[in-house]
């Protein structure tokens, strides 16, 4: 077990996991377990299953699943410890001495961030060094709200100027590098300042804590960029900072986003200052390009609307359409923003020009799906045949993409009319392309199908499942062993007639040690007497947490496809699936046996023949 272990049972028994997920989704009581919408991808019917007894939550929307951990890691965006302290401080448990070793190197990093924040806007405001920089931004028509608000500073033009301001705070030089505020010197010697004679951004996270800068460089005396230099420096990685996780000015728009249920992305923090000055104030950046799938997480918690806006250009455009992708995929409704002829390159030009404008280009966007047919529109040489066959092809591939029948309607509807051609053929089209692809699971269902009992709710099993765990039923076998097991840790009085029947061997290779282990303790547990056998309990006693967890999670599979049966029918469910099981074990011992045969014969081996013979013989019994 890990240093945690201690804490995570702690917190594990403090908090309950209802109210927890409450917090963030609503969870409505269904029988014995509760369902909520899941916040993990877009659907309008709760298919989140949470169940109190097993202190555990699946999605079988989505597939994902775990305990409240997990569940936090994923909505708040957090790793592993971080989601420990978050529920640590919730649960009102200490942690012991190495969590708080590396909570308190995080305060450290964010101390000296916070530090210099306030530092370089200080200089900023008063000093002589910062004159043009005070004029810069007067000229980006900053007012001085903004600058405090923002926190927005300058960092001298020198090499060790911050360097020395944080040394006097005793703080040492591998601390200063570590927080991203230094570089070491190539010399191998000390280190210097990294940001200098810049115009500084703090980037503060969803809290306003301080975990890193963007620095913009000072035009020259033309008014123009150097073209040399980056334009834009940001803090490297640090253990507090990542690009790609932040979302610049979440912590100011946080609010606005969850009171309007919308978020603007734009692509620069200038864009986002510009606006909150505006009063607009649901807009974050995600600073250049492409959305990730981290700072679509981070945004998750707040809203799932989204309204991009990338800048006009190829750039952009490229951007926009791997945002919509990502931002789709995980559950956004997602719209397009479109400055106006005459706005400018981006957001700051176009709200300098007129806020009205930019809060007239938020309303005014258009779902991704018809800014796709726009572009088609403007685009396509409509007289040219294979221009059209590829662009309907283009927007066609997207509409297969949606899952809701009524929303794929409504866009072949609009392709119908944009290339003049019948709905019937184009949906025929989407049909294909959407049969094509494994929605539900590919070969494996096929087979599934196919099988005597495909009334039975084995048959609604997606790959998406089992895929987190590890467990993703590649075969026919090892489906029906998944679902044996999930019904024997499920519902415990189901044991009996498995153990009585089914061997490891007969099981799918991926699940015989689990299986094998789980038959020894049960086995174990009868001559003691313990009445009825639990599993899970058996693991949490032994302190075997992540066996535990599958077992849980193997269970709550079960209570998914089976729930709603009796016992009884449950039973029969059972008996088909061994049924099954035992058929298939026999026929892949037939088919071994026959190609040893082959060898054997090959060989001349006449006792091998004969051995294999009589097993054969038996087999068919
Ligand atoms: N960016 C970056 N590194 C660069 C250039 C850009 O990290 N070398 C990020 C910054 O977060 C920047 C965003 O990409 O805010 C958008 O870049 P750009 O459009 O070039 O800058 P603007 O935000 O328009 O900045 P300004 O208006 O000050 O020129
Ligand atoms: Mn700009």
């Amino acid at each position: 077990m890990t240093m945690t272990g201690g804490a995570v049972d702690e917190i594990k028994a403090k908090l309950e996991i209802v109210p927890l997920i409450s917090e963030y989704t609503q969870v409505k009581k269904s029988g014995a377990s509760f369902m909520a919408v899941c916040p993990f991808h877009h659907e309008k019917t709760p298919s989140l299953h949470v169940s109190p007894d097993k202190q555990m939550w699946y999605c079988h929307g989505c597939g994902e699943g775990g305990d409240i951990f997990g569940f936090i890691m994923r909505v708040e965006g957090l790793d592993f410890l971080d989601a420990l302290r978050f529920l640590a401080r919730k649960a009102g448990v200490t942690l012991n001495r190495d969590d708080a070793k590396a909570n308190s190197d995080r305060q450290l990093m964010i101390e000296i961030n916070t530090l210099a924040a306030k530092y370089f806007h200080e200089v900023l405001l008063r000093s002589p060094q910062a004159e043009a920089a005070r004029a810069y931004v007067v000229k980006r028509a900053l007012k001085s709200e903004t600058v405090e608000d923002f926190m927005l500073g300058f960092s001298p033009n020198s090499w060790d100027a911050t360097i020395t301001f944080l040394r006097k705070r005793n703080y040492k030089d591998d601390q200063i590098i570590r927080a991203g505020l230094a570089s070491k010197s190539d010399k191998g010697r000390g280190a210097f300042d990294r940001f200098r004679g810049r115009l500084m951004f703090p980037i503060r996270d969803a809290n306003g804590n301080v975990v890193g800068f963007t620095a913009r460089i000072m035009p020259g005396a033309d008014g123009k960029d150097a073209k040399d230099e980056a334009k834009y420096v940001n803090t490297t990685n640090t253990p507090i900072y990542n690009k790609s996780h932040v979302l610049y000015g979440l912590d100011a728009a946080r609010k606005a986003i969850k009171a309007q249920d919308l978020a603007v992305v734009v692509e620069g923090n200038m864009d986002v200052i510009a606006s909150h000055q505006a009063g607009v104030k649901n807009v974050v950046a995600s600073s250049g390009t492409s959305f990730t799938e981290e700072q679509l997480h981070i945004l998750k918690r707040f809203t799932s609307r989204l309204v991009l806006s990338f800048d006009n250009d190829p750039a952009g455009e490229l951007a926009a359409r791997r945002s919509i992708d990502a931002a789709v995929a995980a559950g956004f409704a997602v719209r397009i923003l479109r400055l106006p002829p005459g706005a400018g390159k981006d957001p700051d030009d176009c709200i300098r020009k007129a806020p009205t404008m930019w809060v007239r280009a938020i309303t005014d966007a258009i779902p991704y799906m018809e800014w796709y047919i726009t572009l088609v529109r403007e685009r396509t040489d409509f007289a040219n045949p294979d221009a059209v066959r590829d662009a309907s092809q283009g927007l066609l591939k997207e509409i297969a993409k949606l899952t809701a029948p009524a929303e794929r309607s409504h866009w072949i509807r609009q392709v119908a009319d944009l290339f003049q051609t019948p709905e019937s053929a184009l949906f025929e089209v989407v049909q294909r392309l959407v049969g094509g692809k494994t929605v539900v699971g590919g070969a494996q269902v096929q087979s599934l199908r196919d099988s005597p009992h495909s009334s039975q709710p084995l048959a609604g099993l997606r790959e998406v499942d089992a895929k987190r765990r590890g467990t993703v039923p590649k075969t026919r076998d090892s489906l029906i062993s998944l679902h044996i097991l999930a019904l024997v840790f499920g519902y415990p009085a189901l044991a009996e007639p498995v153990v009585n029947v089914v061997t490891p061997e007969m099981l799918s290779d991926e699940f015989r040690e689990l299986y094998t282990d789980f038959v020894v303790a049960y086995t174990g547990e009868r001559h003691g007497g313990h009445e009825p056998f639990n599993y899970h309990d058996v693991c949490l006693r032994t302190g075997n947490r992540e066996l535990a967890d599958r077992v849980a999670f193997l269970g709550l599979l079960a209570e998914k496809d089976y729930g709603e049966l009796d016992s009884d029918a449950q039973r029969d469910v059972l008996v088909r699936l061994i049924g099954d099981l035992k058929q298939l074990h026999k026929s892949r011992r037939q088919h071994a046996l026959q190609q040893a045969m082959t060898l054997a014969e090959k060989a001349g081996d006449t006792q091998k023949i004969r051995d294999i013979t009589a097993q054969l013989s038996e087999l068919i019994v």
